[in-house]
């Protein structure tokens, strides 16, 4: 990337988190920038949780267009906007603000970055398929939601906290009228029966992050028409390898990374993100790193 020249007409944007400074999306946003020769920057602000409320105002006083907001904000961030998007009141977080003359509006880009991932860089429509989903934490809400809007036929939400999966399954019946979700207790995720008619597999959990971490489909369930999408990005998940070795199709989470964060590169800028480019800089990073 060629040097950035800062000036007095500067647009700046960043991303709101604690800790943030292993945060890649300043490598992809920045290259998506430069890309369109735009006099924008983005950089990570590390906003400790205390900090939140006065943080969103300096957004207003230094006229920063927008920002992503990560863990551990992306809730507490909701009570302190000015407008916000239907998601985001569903859902009662937001991951991205975009600041429209001083009032701040939220967004949420995981389920619209998780559903362009698995149709453009997948191949993947989720329309009439039966979805096996593992988790039912902040992206399992918005996935499941981004599916049911996409008319897949069913879930199967399967979560180590049985709890969890009933309230997804609840709130995919009052928000979507969307009845047709069973779930499936943790302890019986291998059972035979569920997995020949699977149609997509999606994790949604930290489970992979960690090299020691479980396994969470036996390979022998993994049938060849599956489609297997982990949304862990930080190395290649136990359920990637065991899809990889049997040549079923997959992605990670690094496609669902550069997706969501194309959705806010528009949301600031109005113009549509140049996802290959910036899939491009986000890979020759993790080469380099
Ligand atoms: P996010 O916003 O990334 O979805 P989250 O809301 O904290 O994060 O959700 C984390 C998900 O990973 C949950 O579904 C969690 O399961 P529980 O509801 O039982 O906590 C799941 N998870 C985390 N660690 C796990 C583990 N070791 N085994 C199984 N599931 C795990």
């Amino acid at each position: 990337m060629a040097n950035l020249s800062i000036t007095g007409e500067t647009t700046l944007t960043g991303v709101f988190g604690w800790p943030v400074k292993h945060s890649l999306s300043p490598v992809f946003q920045n290259a998506a920038f430069h890309f369109y020769n735009l006099n924008w920057v983005y950089i990570p602000f590390e906003v400790k949780p205390e900090h939140l409320k006065v943080a969103l105002d300096a957004i207003r006083i230094f006229s920063i267009k927008g920002v992503n907001i990560t863990i551990p904000h992306k809730k507490e961030v909701v009570k302190h906007l000015d407008d916000m998007d239907e998601e985001v009141r569903i859902l009662g977080v937001a991951n991205t603000i975009v600041n429209e003359n001083g009032l701040l509006k939220g967004y949420t880009t995981d389920g619209m970055g998780f559903l362009r991932s698995l149709k453009e860089d997948g191949n993947f429509s989720p329309k009439e398929k039966l979805v096996f989903l593992f988790g039912a934490g902040g992206s399992a809400f918005a996935i499941a939601g981004s599916l049911v809007r996409n008319d897949v036929s069913g879930i199967l939400i399967c979560n180590r906290t049985i709890e969890k999966a009933y309230s997804l399954k609840e709130h995919l019946k009052r928000n979507f009228r969307f009845e047709n979700v069973e779930v499936i207790p943790f302890e019986k995720r291998n059972d035979n029966e569920i997995w020949k008619k699977v149609d997509l597999i999606v994790n949604t959990t930290s489970v992979g992050m960690k090299e020691e971490d479980i396994a969470l489909i036996e390979s022998k369930n993994l049938n060849e028409e599956v489609f297997v999408y982990d949304i862990v990005y930080n190395r290649e998940t136990a359920l990637i390898s065991a899809a990889k070795q049997k040549n079923i199709r997959c992605l990670n989470g690094l496609s669902m990374l550069v997706f969501q964060g194309a959705v806010s590169f528009t949301l600031w800028t109005k113009m549509a993100a140049p996802v290959k480019e910036m899939k491009k800089a986000l890979f020759e990073f993790i080469k380099k790193a």
